[in-house]
């Protein structure tokens, strides 16, 4: 039977600086979602890139005296290595520059072109180049500053092309009626909701001041507006208009439509009234939903390169540990609304839920196997009543946890996992094996303790594993147990009773070792 396809991206990040905490966010939160599909069966197709054309990416490559080209081809490296770092598995990665896009792009173009949705007029307006958005004067903030991010903004005017955006109008808000998931969470449905129903202006689509973009195939002194060049890169990954011609085939028939499209909330309205219209506009299906998470605040502000507040993943990850870094993100802030963010709340996260409860209780049962039980995985065992809780909770997890991922509740999910963690702490303090060890009489009791704890260990292993792959890869090796992010049918693994007894345990080194340093 061909396996259900899952097709999952974020936004493709802009070039003007390296990524940062923000950025990172977003791409640790995909990947856990990404590789716990491939978990449960799913033909997983995750992707991610960059956004490499436009006026703001143009002027900090002439802020550093690169040609644009360059300069993209100096900052491309940087994503690519921090996401290595983060042990990011997406199975693709479009950067807007090359080929496939920029041909799909043009493609996408002339249909809308040919259909006619584009028009040529007069722009006159306002600009945000930091958001790289257009504002009618009536749009400002209050001083004549950007409505979303409160920076200085441009006067254009400019000769354009023109998408016709307000045509689309009640087909958005019939879509959005139709499917009621496809914006989410319920804050942003509302959001994109009252705007869409306050009536869409049509946007304009081409620049004419600057040459760092895709030139419009139909009038090529016009370079594309960025979104619109960027928002194409879903289906330009997977192979539309590839060949210069808009045909459905392919990776693009098989993935396409997307599962999830992940953004910041901030380009919520990018991706849910002029991505669905350019959609609806060249006659392709739209996404199934897309799904906009919160800030990360940092001493109550948005973190971000321009407030100066930026902080590199590369320096949390050296002091705690890739998988810390992406268990704290996931756990500590709810997807869906802004969060704060801190090292003494990283520290607290680290040394309560990693060092005290997973990583002190794979330390210490794995210890008590070598030293009571030669490292031996012991027989399975007939369950007591004393056993029955545990093997309740593991039972419980799969669909819990399935639930919470549903509803990207990762932070639910973890805690999900964590109640299989602390019961299994809890029943080792309560069954304390070593006074067990103490006569044979109590060794077949000391034997099953050890088998359900294991076994505890395992199952909580692979439901921890999408948020912290190296670990939990650890856990099952010491457990004498193959690759455990080559699982593809989770529920079933998680069966009880798949450790299989006579396996040998390696203790190995502490998992989190304690951090006893103040925050800064
Ligand atoms: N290039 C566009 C996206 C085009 S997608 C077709 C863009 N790029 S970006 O690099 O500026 O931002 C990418 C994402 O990072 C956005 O979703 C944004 O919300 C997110 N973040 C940037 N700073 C952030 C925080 N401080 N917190 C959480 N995410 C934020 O926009």
């Amino acid at each position: 039977m061909e396996r259900p396809t899952f097709y999952l991206t974020t936004p493709i990040y802009y070039v003007n600086s390296v990524p940062h905490l923000g950025t990172a966010y977003t791409t640790v939160a995909a990947d856990a979602l990404a590789r716990y599909r491939r978990m449960t069966g799913y033909d997983v197709h995750f992707l991610t890139g960059l956004d490499e054309h436009g006026q703001k990416v143009a002027q900090a490559a002439e802020a550093n005296g690169m040609s644009p080209q360059d300069w993209v081809d100096t900052i491309a490296p940087k994503f690519l290595e921090a996401w290595k770092m983060l042990d990011i598995t997406n199975d693709d990665f479009i950067r807007t520059t090359e080929p496939r896009h920029e041909a799909g792009a043009q493609a996408f173009l002339q249909v809308l072109k040919d259909r006619g949705d584009l028009y040529q007029g007069h722009y006159e307006g306002w600009y945000c180049l930091p958001d790289e958005t257009f504002y009618l004067e009536d749009q400002l903030a209050e001083g004549k500053t950007c409505p979303l991010c409160g920076r200085d903004v441009q006067f254009v005017t400019e000769d354009n092309w023109f998408f016709r955006l307000s045509a689309y109008q009640d087909r958005l808000l019939e879509h959005y009626e139709k499917h009621p998931d496809f914006i989410q969470p319920d804050t942003r449905r509302n959001e994109v909701l009252s705007f869409v129903s306050g009536g869409l202006k049509d946007l304009s689509v081409s620049r004419t001041t600057f040459t760092w973009g895709i030139p419009l195939p139909f009038d090529p002194e016009h370079v594309m507006y960025v979104w619109f060049d960027a928002l194409i890169n879903y289906i330009t990954a997977v192979g539309y208009g590839a060949d210069g011609t808009p045909t459905f085939s392919g990776p693009l028939a098989h993935y396409w439509p997307a599962q999830y499209h992940f953004v910041g909330k901030d380009i919520i309205r990018f991706h849910c009234t002029i991505w669905p219209a350019m959609l609806m506009a060249a006659g392709v299906p739209l996404p199934e939903k897309v799904f906009a998470h919160g800030f990360l605040l940092t001493k109550g502000e948005k973190m971000s390169k321009s407030t100066g507040n930026a902080v590199s993943p590369a320096l949390l990850v050296e002091r705690f540990g890739v998988d810390a870094y992406r268990y704290y993100f996931m756990r500590d802030l709810q997807f869906g609304v802004d969060g704060s963010i801190s090292i003494e709340a990283m520290v607290a996260r680290y040394n309560a839920d990693l060092a005290n409860d997973w990583g002190n209780l794979v330390s210490r049962l794995f210890n008590m196997t070598e030293k009571y039980c030669d490292g031996v995985v012991p027989a399975v065992p007939v369950a007591a009543a004393e056993d029955e809780d545990i093997m309740r909770i593991a039972a419980h997890l799969p669909d819990a946890y399935e639930k919470r991922m549903v509803a990207l509740d990762y932070s639910g999910a973890l805690e999900d996992a964590w109640e299989l963690i602390k019961r299994t702490n809890r029943y080792i303090e309560d069954s304390a094996p070593w006074n067990l060890a103490k006569s044979d009489e109590t060794r077949p009791r000391l034997e099953a303790v050890l088998y359900t704890a294991l076994e505890a260990v395992r199952i909580a292993a692979l439901f921890v594993a999408p948020v912290m792959p190296n670990t939990s890869r650890e856990v099952w090796k010491r457990l004498g147990l193959g690759d455990v992010h080559e699982v593809t049918d989770v529920a079933a693994t998680a069966a009880w009773g798949g450790l299989p007894a006579g396996s040998r345990v390696e203790k190995g080194e502490p998992l989190f070792p304690r951090i006893y340093e103040d925050a800064e």
